[in-house]
């Protein structure tokens, strides 16, 4: 029998054609039914709403419908009809079923529904045939998708920077070395260090920390860029918000001052925010049911609000007044740990956050030095139930006060000549900021633990799939 070409589940809800012929391709979710009738649920990815096949037990090989059973893939071919049950507007009346894969159910682990988000870590290979990831990775996409709208409507350029890179200039974490050598024989010079010149890039590598040092040179020059890359950090945080290996979009704008930047910042995530409410309402309603009731109300109280800018001495003094008990003690010097930042955002100001002005010491060496001689012109953005999604600055454009900055720091100019040579050259005063894609995927799902938010986590002793 000649079947019609695969419509997806997403199309052919919305479908008016009743009657018609339709081919279908996807996932059982699940099989229920009697003597008489066979409803099967099929889920294509396409949309977190399965697609009802009903079928009638004489048409078919009773063999074959044995076989359908949770997991199992199949292609359908039937008619559009109005359903006759609540919960769908159409359901498929079959007449033909062909079995790609079969799923054991004594062996497929995904049987029932229910699982806990921790058992599914285990499975990551098999955990995208949930409702839950299946809507995770989805609002993954749109956001990514809706990223790369937002900046390209904005007239910025879409820069790749190296993932492999020789400077540890951000001394933003631990990072994780790139090498050919043989690390069991690794050549050595003659004072028995390792000698990297005889490395495949003739010295010591890693895995980027940040492209924003690269992102820099080309704002210098294209005025508008961003970044939207893998970022490795080695550290040992076993946190709900660290990943070793996670996704990062970085801005950077030549003449833009402070302020424009935290303007930046603020509208862009607002639009993120509001793109995901207006193009995966299914997704987000279904994860505020699953997961968390407040949901859909924080996205909407997010792109409703103006975020408090607030000065780093302004609120440590906050902190330090609350009377609240924090794990880490406060004080002007110290970095906020997230306990704090998420006092001030949730308790205090109950908005979102943009914290300025930090004491140098927390700061990357890059930041604007304040007149002050204390502070610099950093910016994070303090997010509810994340604490900080975005980190950024303005940048010290200032050859000399820059070049004095990297000294004090003993950061070797062999690593930053080139960096720094854009302020010999033509330099303008310029800003920038990053902002962790999976922090941003945290907010906007409602997912607790950052390990849920992407496809294959990468954390401290995991990296199976
Ligand atoms: O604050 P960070 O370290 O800033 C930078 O890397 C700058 N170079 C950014 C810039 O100005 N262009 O990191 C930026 C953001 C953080 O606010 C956080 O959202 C995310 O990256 N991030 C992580 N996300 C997941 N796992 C980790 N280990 C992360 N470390 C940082
Ligand atoms: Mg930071």
């Amino acid at each position: 029998m000649q079947t019609p070409g695969r419509v997806k589940v997403v199309d052919l809800l919305k479908s008016k054609e009743l009657g018609k012929v339709f081919t279908v391709k996807g996932w059982v979710r699940t099989k229920r039914g009697n003597k008489n009738v066979v409803f099967i649920a099929l889920n294509d990815g396409s949309t977190i709403n399965n697609l009802q096949l009903v079928a009638n037990p004489a048409d078919f090989d009773e063999e074959i419908l044995k076989l359908v059973t949770t997991g199992a893939c199949l292609k359908a071919v039937g008619k559009l009809v109005e359903s006759q049950g609540s919960g769908q507007p159409v359901e498929l009346q079959i007449e033909l079923l062909e079995l790609y894969g079969t799923a054991d159910s004594e062996s497929y682990p995904l049987q029932k529904k229910g699982h806990t988000l921790e058992f599914l870590r285990e499975i990551a290979h098999l955990r995208p045939r949930t409702n839950t990831f299946g809507a995770v990775l989805r609002i993954r996409h749109a956001m990514a998708f809706a990223i790369h709208d937002y900046f390209n409507s904005h007239g910025f350029v879409y820069l790749h920077t190296p993932v492999i890179t020789a400077s540890d200039a951000e001394g933003a974490g631990a990072m994780f070395q790139v090498t050919t050598l043989d690390m069991n024989k690794p050549p050595r010079t003659q004072n028995g260090e390792i000698d990297y010149q005889q490395d495949f890039f003739g010295k010591h590598t890693s895995l980027t920390v940040s492209g924003q040092l690269e992102g820099e040179l080309a704002a210098l020059a294209l005025s508008e860029i961003y970044t939207f890359g893998p970022t490795f950090r080695a550290e040992n945080s076993n946190t709900p918000r660290h990943l070793a290996e996670f996704w990062m979009i970085e801005p950077e704008m030549a003449f833009y001052e402070i302020e424009e930047n935290m303007d930046l910042a603020e509208d862009f995530i607002k639009s993120l925010v509001k793109y995901a409410l207006d193009n995966c309402a299914d997704d987000l309603k279904f994860l505020n049911d699953m997961w968390d009731k407040e949901l859909i109300a924080r996205l909407q109280a997010v792109v409703n609000t103006r975020f408090v800018r607030l000065d780093y001495t302004e609120g440590v003094d906050i902190l330090m007044k609350s009377g609240e008990k924090f794990e880490f003690p406060v004080s002007w010097g110290a970095d906020l740990q997230a306990e704090h930042e998420r006092y001030l955002v949730e308790k205090h100001f109950k908005k979102p956050v943009i914290m300025t002005n930090y004491p140098k010491e927390i700061k990357a060496f890059y930041m604007k030095q304040n007149e002050d001689g204390k502070t610099v012109r950093a910016m994070d953005v303090l997010f509810p139930k994340i604490g900080e999604i975005i980190g950024g600055s303005q940048r010290e454009e200032n050859y000399d006060k820059l070049r004095a900055r990297i000294d004090e720091l003993n950061i070797p100019m062999k690593d930053l000549w080139w960096y720094i040579d854009t302020r010999r050259f033509g330099t303008a005063p310029h800003s920038g900021f990053g902002l962790g894609f999976e922090r941003l995927l945290l907010f906007v799902t409602g997912m607790a633990n950052i390990r849920d938010v992407i496809p294959f986590p990468r954390t401290p002793k995991n990296a199976e799939f």
